[in-house]
């Protein structure tokens, strides 16, 4: 978690970086921080709360030079404060540090250098990188650099000046990503790659233990032995537009509303050539006897809509593991087993840690992942990459929806390679997955009930979403939509499970969602909905069900009709419905639907 951003060029450095911090908010936001090298040494303001709040901060307190960095935060150690905040600077005041990651073994740097006088400000891990490197420093940063991370346990991704060399800033990482820009007007580090597309869309990638020292005229790069590296500049093929709200009062909104386009680049990518195509064809699945999807949030939802696809298509048993569970379990695998990672960031730490643990085991790796460049897309074997595009939002769903479209993909194609799907019906279901974008677009464009009856449900205390088979996969993940940006307590249930259990919950004015695609369980799901509808739920049937027949329930059940589409891809659909439903509930509830309480889009830390 945490955004960090730096800058080394002609412009004033602050308006740069407060830019690039807004597109990294994202990450944390509890509170932020700029250091620039101004006329008088380090010029620093840093301020609990909102990025806004620094930005007024700023207004009255008129800092400027051309080399800087900046960074907002997501506390792990020591709460949102202003002295918590970063840049940290040394008791000297000599070094300036921003820090994404966490430092295991801080306590016992720390105590070190207290032994020796050194008087701490914070009760962050972070201060102590700052306090080090002036403790180290003896008249050249990027040996101090290279000391400085061979005394730190844990992950960092650093942006450090010195105050005697002001011309330049230096930076580093392990396990924690950070991304070069390069610009006419200076140059650039930060987290991710939206934070300088306002200014450039060539950019490298940072590998673990390498050094990138910027200053306005160009960056070299070292590693730990100070030899200079070869380094490739990429271009992006982002542009600063997607990164943009475009007129959408929430980047969810947009991002939700992005899907059609996002379906379609996606389904190309693994029907014409490409890398994604060529990835899936030369993957030769007979030679693995288990697949193991494992993941987190969202994208374990997406692996648990999967299951039932591979399962069904490929008559293989798939296992679905929480990667935060998995990488502690020791679990069976071995080199018969191919282990898919599913990943936006790519930077999620449970999901890189379930990666290691699987390579170690010797099982193959397939990553399907968002962010170019990321530690898991460069570590698997095998990479798959979503066309969503970036993704702002702290609550995912464009990037859900190509992970589920990839997923889908990877099993028809795997049925065929398996021989348990005949090439005409693989025609048939590629061709079905053409059609969703035209789909969602049918959905995003009569979105007038779903807002409606959203702004009814915030008087919900709890809502309950239910489903049969690959309905309560896709129900699990309304739910967490729900919860995350509503604030709304919500569980999924398998619909057959109510009533071991969680029905007694249910009571007057409960809301129960209940999805149905399955056409052959509809009767089993609508049993289900006329048991809470008996006990006093109000019921949201949302499905492709032609025998809904909601007049006949006294009021106390809607129904939104999706367009009809084979079981195993009605997710793609159905989510739809529920991520506007989940945003019109937030909505109508003021929230700010962005930036969720306790949130942060990419989860760096255990
Ligand atoms: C929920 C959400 C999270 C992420 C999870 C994994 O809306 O966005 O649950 O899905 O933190 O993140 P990635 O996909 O980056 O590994």
């Amino acid at each position: 978690m945490c955004g960090i951003i730096g800058y080394a060029g002609t412009r004033n450095a602050v308006p740069v970086i407060t830019e690039g911090l807004k597109k990294l908010e994202y990450r944390g936001y509890d509170s932020a921080g700029i250091a620039v090298f101004g006329e008088n040494g380090f010029e620093v303001v840093k301020q609990k709360g909102r990025l806004s709040a620094l930005e007024e901060r700023l207004k009255g307190n008129a800092i400027s030079g051309n080399v800087g960095i900046g960074h907002t935060r997501w506390a792990t150690h020591g709460e949102p404060s202003d002295v918590n905040s970063h840049p940290h600077v040394g008791s000297q005041s000599k070094i300036a540090v921003v820090h994404n990651g966490t430092i295991e073994n801080y306590r016992r740097l720390k105590e070190r250098l207290e032994q020796k006088g050194v008087r701490f400000a914070s009760q962050t891990d972070s201060e102590v990188i700052a306090q080090l490197a002036e403790y180290y420093y003896d008249g050249n940063l990027m040996d101090t650099v290279v000391k400085v991370s061979g005394a730190l346990e844990g992950s960092y991704a650093l942006g450090i000046m010195c105050l005697d060399e002001p011309d330049s800033l230096v930076a580093v990482k392990k396990d924690n990503s950070l991304i070069v820009g390069v610009s006419e007007h200076g140059n650039f580090i930060a987290s991710d790659v939206p934070a300088v597309l306002k200014h450039t869309n060539k950019v490298c990638y940072l590998n673990d233990k390498e050094i990138a020292v910027l200053t306005k005229d160009g960056v070299s790069f070292f590693n730990f032995d100070k030899e200079p590296l070869p380094k490739e500049i990429e271009t992006v093929s982002w542009s600063f537009d997607s990164a943009e709200k475009g007129g959408y009062p929430h980047f969810m909104l947009k991002e939700i509303m992005e899907q059609p386009r996002v379906l379609k680049d996606t389904v190309r990518s693994v029907l014409s050539g490409g890398g994604n195509k060529s990835v899936i064809d030369n993957l030769d699945i007979s030679g693995f006897d288990k697949i193991v999807i494992t993941a987190c949030g969202s994208a374990y939802n997406a692996g648990v809509v999967a299951r039932y696809v591979f399962e069904r298509l490929c008559r293989m048993s798939v296992e679905v593991e929480l990667a935060s569970e998995f990488r502690y379990k020791d679990a069976i695998i071995g080199d018969k087993t191919l282990v898919v990672l599913v990943s936006q960031s790519g930077e999620t730490a449970d999901t890189i840690a379930a990666m290691r643990e699987a390579k170690s085991k010797g099982a193959a790796t397939l990553s399907i992942i968002n962010v170019v460049g990321s530690t898991i897309s460069k570590e698997a074997d095998y990479c798959l990459f979503t066309a969503a595009g970036p993704e702002i939002a702290v609550a995912t769903t464009k990037a859900f929806s190509a992970q589920l479209v990839l997923l889908y993909a990877l099993a028809v194609r795997f049925a065929v390679k398996l021989g348990k799907l005949p090439p005409e019906k693989e025609i048939a279901l590629m061709a079905e997955l053409e059609t969703l974008p035209e789909k969602a677009k049918i959905i995003l464009g009569h979105t007038d009930f779903i807002q409606k009856y959203a702004s009814e449900c915030v008087v919900y205390k709890s809502i309950f979403f239910i489903g049969r088979n690959i309905d309560y996969a896709i129900a699990l993940e309304g739910s967490l939509k729900l919860k995350e940006i509503s604030y709304i307590h919500s569980e999924a249930y398998a619909g057959g499970e109510l009533k071991h259990g969680t029905i007694s919950l249910i009571e007057e004015d409960t809301l129960v969602v209940a999805i149905s695609n399955c056409g052959r369980l509809f009767g089993k799901i609508m049993s289900n909905a006329e048991q809470v509808m008996s006990r006093g739920a109000k019921v949201l049937l949302i499905g492709c069900c032609p025998e809904a027949d909601s007049a006949s329930y006294g009021g106390k059940l809607s129904y939104i009709g999706l367009p009809e589409i084979s079981e195993l891809f009605s997710p793609s659909l159905s989510v739809v419905v529920l991520q506007l439903f989940s945003y019109y509930v937030a909505a109508n509830k003021g929230l700010d639907i962005d930036k969720p309480r306790n949130l942060a889009k990419s989860v760096t830390v255990e």
